[in-house]
């Protein structure tokens, strides 16, 4: 891969760490290259050989905040998927292909301010959140931020012992965060806490309800959104539904949404 590497113009980057949170789902972690910089809440292409030779890459999320000195990834594991079915095999000391350009929409600049930020997402739509919640910038410009997490199955909630706990004691964001974040994990195919699609909770009040928001607050919050295609899709009609606008950097608004990464 090392000559595949050279001759696109990619990074070749060591895997570090591997975690499979279920048989479905993974995360691993890759040594940060020095000149790589990207705003928190992005993505890159990342990949492997493919047997043709070429470069087999798909757009990830970093899960890493920008000031982190590794960069982590979270996957799902697809049998027959091209990259998939190969990358949840990765194992330390292996190496995947990076790109050197990150993109993204999920930034604070396109959104007007506000008090409360809405992170929402399904599968590993998550991993951006990942990103913006541990960045300062955020904590600087918004004073209230949830995650809210849906999954089929309370296993699938990764990374819920860090929202849900340990980020409380976190050294860094721990004491700024203790009163100002909430975690909100639904689950729609199995016994849960809260159960159902964030869409029919956030469409029927119990979202706003559970946030202790008022309705004119709850039109005053800002949103990020990621997930499935049809998460999307829908997210968005009831966010315009309740007269909010999608933003971009040079004209914010009161969401925005990732189209690239397909969660
Ligand atoms: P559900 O179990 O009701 O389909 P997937 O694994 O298919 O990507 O789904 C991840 C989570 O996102 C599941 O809990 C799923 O709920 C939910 N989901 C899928 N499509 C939508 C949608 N259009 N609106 C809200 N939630 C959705």
């Amino acid at each position: 891969m090392e000559a595949l590497a050279e001759a696109k113009g990619l990074f070749l980057q060591k895997v570090t760490w591997v975690h499979h949170w279920t048989p479905g789902l993974f995360s691993f972690r890759v040594e940060r290259p020095q000149s790589f910089r990207f705003t928190s809440g992005e993505f890159v292409m990342i990949g492997l050989a493919g047997t043709d030779g070429r470069p087999l890459l798909r757009a990830y999320s970093i899960v890493s905040p920008a000031w982190e000195d590794h960069l982590e990834f979270f996957s799902v594991k697809v049998a027959d998927g091209a990259l998939t079915s190969r990358l949840q095999h990765l194992q330390v000391g292996d190496h995947i292909l990076m790109g050197r350009k990150t993109t993204g929409t999920l930034v604070a600049d396109a959104l007007e301010p506000g008090k409360h930020l809405m992170m929402i997402g399904t599968g590993t739509g998550l991993a951006p959140f990942m990103s913006i919640l541990r960045d300062p910038e955020t904590h600087e410009r918004f004073g209230h931020i949830v995650v809210a997490h849906t999954v089929r199955q309370k296993e699938e909630l990764a990374y819920s012992e860090f929202l849900g706990e340990e980020i409380k004691n976190d050294e860094i964001f721990g004491e700024m965060l203790r009163d100002r974040f909430t975690y909100y994990p639904t689950v729609t195919r199995g016994a849960f806490h809260t159960q159902g699609r964030i869409t029919d909770r956030i469409r029927d009040g119990r979202f706003g309800a559970d946030m202790g928001l008022s309705e004119a607050e709850h039109a005053e919050a800002r949103w990020m959104i990621c997930g499935s295609i049809a998460f999307n899709a829908e997210m968005i009609g009831l966010l315009e539904g309740m007269g909010l606008r999608e933003g971009t950097r040079s004209n914010p608004g009161q969401f925005v949404v990732e189209r690239a990464f397909v969660g």
